[in-house]
Formats: structure tokens, sequence, C-alpha cells
């Protein structure tokens, strides 16, 4: 035993005594979408963030017409030798499904984020950034050495308070999810296109959980809200709806040029396999062809929030994909988690410090391919 890393049993214990341990597992793919298979047991699968059921649907998609795109190691980062044809045609396809200049696509959601915001502040700007925004846009505010100032959550007045306080930085960035990964609440973003311009702020909106399933075309929710024209800086995942791996920015060309130029996260790291650019491509396509998928998941969220309030289960909510359900303590919410799944049902608890202290919970994620056999069994399992 190498007693240098002795204090590591110490630290781990000090997670477990919080209740706060996190253990992997091996998970598997049951025979419908929703299933899960762990360790042989089958679970109906309310954890997933292919809400579309698109995951499975590429693997089909990628048989059916063999190309170039199943090609793995991309081989070097894309500004040496790792940049391909599907990665040029993946940002085209980008640019054109978001309705802007260009489009850039980096190696996660996660390494998007990152990239963005650190090339567009530095220790002379600050940033405004609300107090329930991603693991990744916290990171990026971090290694921007910008001044951060966190406005409480969907807090417009206090953005206007934070706003006002603001002057003397060379470039201010307002930066916000658009649908909230855990509490699965919406941005007010007409309000922050409108404080961002009045105040002259660069607006960056996250539309990771939004992308493929909010908008007329799937868009995102600043397409649902009508304020796309507002938002100057757009990051998107390919990890949810559209079913595969691989993180985007979408904005001008000379957004764009810069990313290409200052992202640390796109520079310094291989580019995406060609197969998951190709992945990402035949997604699109699938959210431009099939927009039945994203209506029949709007029908299976109005179906189970509907009977989840009747029931008492659930407050009064907006009609989002994701749905917690709020317990309070980790110990609580991972008793509840572990009960749920002796029913046959998969839903994480959710603790700290992915949410605050005293708020763990319980998160649904629905999906399309949820049938409504599946939603009453849930209904029932909750409302008892
Ligand atoms: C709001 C938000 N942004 C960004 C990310 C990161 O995306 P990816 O999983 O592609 O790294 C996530 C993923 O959990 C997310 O929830």
């Amino acid at each position: 035993m190498n007693d240098k890393l002795d204090w590591i049993d110490r630290e781990l214990a000090v997670v477990a005594d919080s209740g706060l341990l996190r253990k992997l597992s091996v998970c598997a793919q049951g025979e419908k979408s929703t299933e899960l298979k762990i360790a042989e047991k089958t679970y109906i699968n309310f954890s997933s963030n292919d809400y579309l059921g698109l995951a499975a649907e590429l693997v089909r998609a990628q048989e059916a017409s063999p190309s170039e795109g199943q090609k793995w190691g991309s081989g070097a980062s894309p500004l040496v030798t790792g940049r391909g044809e599907m990665h040029q045609q993946l940002e085209q396809a980008l640019a054109k499904f978001k309705g802007t200049e260009a489009a850039l696509s980096f190696s996660t959601g996660y390494a998007a984020n990152i990239g963005a915001i650190t090339s567009v502040t530095g220790n002379e700007d600050i940033i405004l950034s609300d107090a329930r925004n991603h693991a990744s846009i916290i990171d990026g505010c971090r290694l921007s050495k910008a001044t951060v100032q966190v406005y409480r959550h969907n807090d417009v007045d206090h953005l206007v308070e934070l706003c006002k306080q603001s002057s003397g930085f060379r470039r201010k960035l307002i930066v916000t999810d658009s649908l909230f990964s855990m509490d699965g609440d919406i941005a007010r973003l007409g309000s922050l296109v409108e404080i961002s311009r009045q105040y002259q702020a660069i607006l960056m909106v996250d539309e990771a959980h939004a992308t493929g399933v909010y908008g007329e075309t799937g868009r995102g929710l600043a397409q649902q809200l009508g304020c796309e024209d507002g938002v100057d800086i757009s990051v998107g995942t390919m990890s949810k709806a559209l079913g595969s791996v691989g993180g985007f920015v979408t904005g001008n060309q000379n957004l764009i040029d810069l990313l290409v130029n200052k992202a640390r996260t796109y520079i310094y790291s291989t580019a995406m396999p060609h197969a998951c650019a190709r992945a990402g491509i035949l997604a699109l396509e699938l959210v431009r062809k099939e927009p039945e998928r994203r209506e029949q998941l709007f029908r299976n969220v109005k179906y189970l929030t509907d009977r989840l309030v009747q029931k008492g289960a659930l407050p009064d909510r907006p009609y989002t994909q994701i749905v917690p359900l709020i317990v309070g303590s980790p110990e609580l919410s991972l008793a509840r988690s572990k009960s749920l799944m002796r029913s046959g049902f998969y839903i994480p608890a959710i603790r700290p410090p992915t949410v605050p202290v005293g708020e763990s919970l319980l998160r649904i994620s629905l999906s399309s391919g949820h049938t409504t056999e599946q939603l009453d069994r849930l209904v029932s399992v909750l409302s008892e």
C-alpha cells in the first residue's frame, strides 16, 4: 500500500458518512429503448437523456448506409489532421439546423462550454452566471479568470442589479442553461435577451437538454421562445436528444474563427471520431424528418406531469421532459431510488454537489419511447 495515498480512504469515508458516495455500475440496453439492464435485472429506464430514442435508431441508420463515417480514431487534434470531411459536413449541418452562419464541433458539450467561455472572456471581464448552471459552465467561468458573479436562479431582477454594478469591465458575458439539467425548469430567455441588449452583454445559452426537443424544428428553447436573434453564442451537445456524443457551438463566423484560434479544449484535444460526426449528421436528419418523436415526448411529459400533480406527488410545474421529485436528504433520496428499483424503475438519486445541500432529488427523464402503461405504473408507484 502506498502510504502517500492513505488519505484517500479517510476522504472516501467522509463522503460515505454524508450519504454522498458514488459507485459505478454496468448498464446495458434492454430489449426496448426504454429498458435498462443492470446485473441481469431489467428496469424501466427513467434516467436517460436519450429523449427521442435516437441512440438505437442511429445504430440502424449507420448500418443502413455504411461510409467513411464508420472510422473511429481521428488521429489528431482538429488543427493538425483530425478534422475530416465528416466534421466539416457535421458543422455545415449544425449551422443549417440552427440557422446560424457557422458551427464548430467539440469532443463533448463539456469541452464546448469551457472552450466558448474561456475564448470570449479573460481577467478584464465579468461573467454573470445563473446559480443553477451546469458544472461545465461553472468550470469554464473558473478557468476564464474573469470576475464571476452568480445571480439567483432565474432571478432577472438580481441579474439587472448585478449588471448595474458591473461597469468598468472590458466585456460582460451573461451565461445560462436554457433547460436546467437537474430542476427541469426553463430560463427566462426573452428577459435575458433584453437585459443583455440594455447592458451590452454577450449572451451565451447552453441548449444541451433542449436541442432536438424544443422549437418548431427542434433547435432549442430560444427558437421556441422566439428569441434566437438575441443569443450571441449557442452551445449544444449531441449526447442527449441527438443520441450520440459530441458538443458544438453555433453563431457568427467570426465567433467560430475565434474559437478555432483560442478554445484550448478544441485546439489541444483529439477531434471526435469520424463515426460520431456522422452520427450527428444522421441524428439531425432524423430530427428534421421525424417531428413526431418530439410530439410524442411532449404527450408523455404532459401525461405524466398532469397525473403526478393531480395525485399531489408533484407541485404545479412547466411541462418539460426533466421532472424532479425533491426529497431533501441524500440518504432519503438514495433509499427512495432503491425502493423504486425494487419496483422495477431506474430513477437515480441526485445528490450534492450536483444539487445544493438539502435539495437532493429523484430525477425522472422522459423519452418519446415510454409507453402509457409504463407511465401509469410509475404514477401508481410514486403515489403510494
Ligand atoms: C446543461 C448541460 N450542459 C453541458 C453538458 C455537457 O454535455 P456532454 O455530456 O456532451 O459533455 C451537460 C451534460 O450533462 C448538461 O447537462
